[in-house]
């Protein structure tokens, strides 16, 4: 029942009545009839807490025999977990496949599923593999690690860090972080170095300090971090009973995740875990579309492919030099993936070909839309995310995905930057904006 809390009054109401005092005006508290039993106690601690160890509730150990470089042996778990690094369970814990009614209908696709890794504990997918790379920091006994970031990797990389106490560098371009990120950061304890350019330049120099100093380089480079990644996919197909889908759609930065996914479909059709390979579709932003250009051929004719292990690499160095000369810099209010050399391009590749991928471009605009859509669900998201939506409705639109497709989204970070949203829904010229009223 409803009671009113004043003493002398004690005025009750059935939960059915809604209300927020008394008849007489006073505060009204929930009663309940029964007394729970004590040992309830036992239920929620026993049943409902994942066998009390944190690397069952994390989304990413409880994978580990799958990604098992610290050689974890079950039956000695307590020795092997000392170099386990996880912030009390929580990376990957919430984030699966979920259906986002409007996304759908919006997008025309029945069997669309958004995986929302901005639920992470850093609030990106970064903490899937930032887990597992500074595990490996821990194995071979480093003090400092290093990275440059537009922004979540320095999230994610300054967290850990923090708890695990090692020192962190972070090399950032300097204005082009949001505020959120820049301001994790400096919470976590690490130290950030502005640098004038961009995330490419900033990654040169974090590597090439890295060497001086000997820090160790947490950047998606590490193949312990593409470890970690891959149970973003073992998550989504563990939710489809390891059926897998028709396609995984990422946004594409440095093509870590791109990486990730192809290695992972790579060793589960290995394993003979799964039958049918799903197809990656990678979206790039047009403003920073180095993947989109190579792969479709947009510069010098030539589809730049993996082609079993040969890939052009000279045309790759010759569209950089392009670039440089005729000053042309990645630009886009996207700055997660404002990337115009992505570090990972052979592994990313390798993955388009296992996969027979494909690499789409969408625009700021549809980017921004995107992000507005999945909070329509009542879902968090950042714009490079939004590029997610953005790409599926264009592969749809030029029926490369077809309408009973199942397909995979993953959504790859939170909102870090509340003005990006702000602004949008301030001006009514935008699709999904909702102005407020005075
Ligand atoms: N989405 C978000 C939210 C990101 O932060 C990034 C990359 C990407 C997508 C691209 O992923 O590199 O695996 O292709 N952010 C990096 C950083 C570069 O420094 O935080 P990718």
């Amino acid at each position: 029942m409803q009671k009113c809390i004043e003493p002398t009054c004690g005025l009750e109401y059935p939960i059915s009545d809604i209300r927020i005092e008394c008849d007489r005006g006073h505060l009204l508290d929930i009663k309940y009839k029964t007394t729970p039993s004590t040992s309830l106690k036992d239920v929620f601690y026993k049943r409902r807490n994942h066998s009390n160890n944190i690397f069952n509730e994390s989304g990413v150990w409880r994978f580990r025999e799958l990604l098992n470089f610290c050689q974890i042996d079950n039956e000695n778990f307590e020795e092997c977990s000392k170099y386990l690094v996880s912030l009390d369970g929580s990376e990957g814990r919430l984030s699966k496949p979920y259906h986002m009614s409007k996304v759908s209908d919006y997008v025309g696709l029945k069997n669309l599923w958004l995986q929302p890794e901005g639920y992470n504990p850093s609030g990106s997918f970064k903490d899937n593999g930032m887990s597992t790379a500074v595990t490996h920091a821990k194995l071979v006994n480093i003090k400092k690690i290093i990275c440059a970031s537009t922004g979540n990797t320095s999230a994610s990389a300054a967290m850990y860090a923090a708890n695990e106490n090692i020192e962190c560098d972070v090399y950032i371009p300097a204005g082009e972080v949001a505020p959120g990120k820049l301001s994790q950061a400096f919470q976590f304890g690490a130290q950030v170095i502005e640098i004038k350019g961009n995330f490419d330049d900033a990654l040169s120099v974090s590597l090439q300090k890295a060497n001086e100093v000997g820090g160790y380089t947490v950047n998606s480079v590490n193949p312990f971090r593409i470890e970690g990644q891959k149970t973003i996919v073992f998550r989504a197909l563990e939710y489809l009973d390891w059926n897998p889908p028709d396609w995984i759609v990422y946004p594409g930065g440095a093509l870590g995740n791109t990486s990730s996914c192809g290695k992972s479909l790579i060793e589960l059709y290995q394993w003979k875990w799964i039958k049918k390979i799903p197809r990656i579709a990678v979206v790039n932003s047009e403003g920073a579309n180095t993947l989109y250009t190579l792969y479709n051929g947009k510069f010098e004719d030539t589809k730049l492919r993996w082609n079993k292990g040969k890939p052009d690499v000279e045309i790759i160095k010759r569209y950089y030099t392009y670039m440089d000369k005729n000053g042309i810099k990645p630009k886009t209010k996207a700055t997660a993936i404002q990337i115009a050399k992505p570090a990972n391009i052979l592994k990313g590749l390798r993955a388009l070909e296992f996969t027979n991928g494909v690499v789409t471009q969408v625009s700021d605009q549809e980017m921004m839309d995107g992000m507005a859509l999945v909070g329509l669900n009542g879902f968090d998201c950042e714009m490079a995310s939004g590029a997610v939506p953005a790409g599926v409705k264009k592969l749809i639109a030029e029926e490369i995905i077809k309408k009973d497709d199942v397909v995979v989204g993953i959504l790859t970070g939170r909102q870090k930057d509340a003005s990006i949203s702000v602004d949008y829904h301030k001006n009514p010229q935008n699709k999904f904006a909702n102005p407020p009223r005075t």
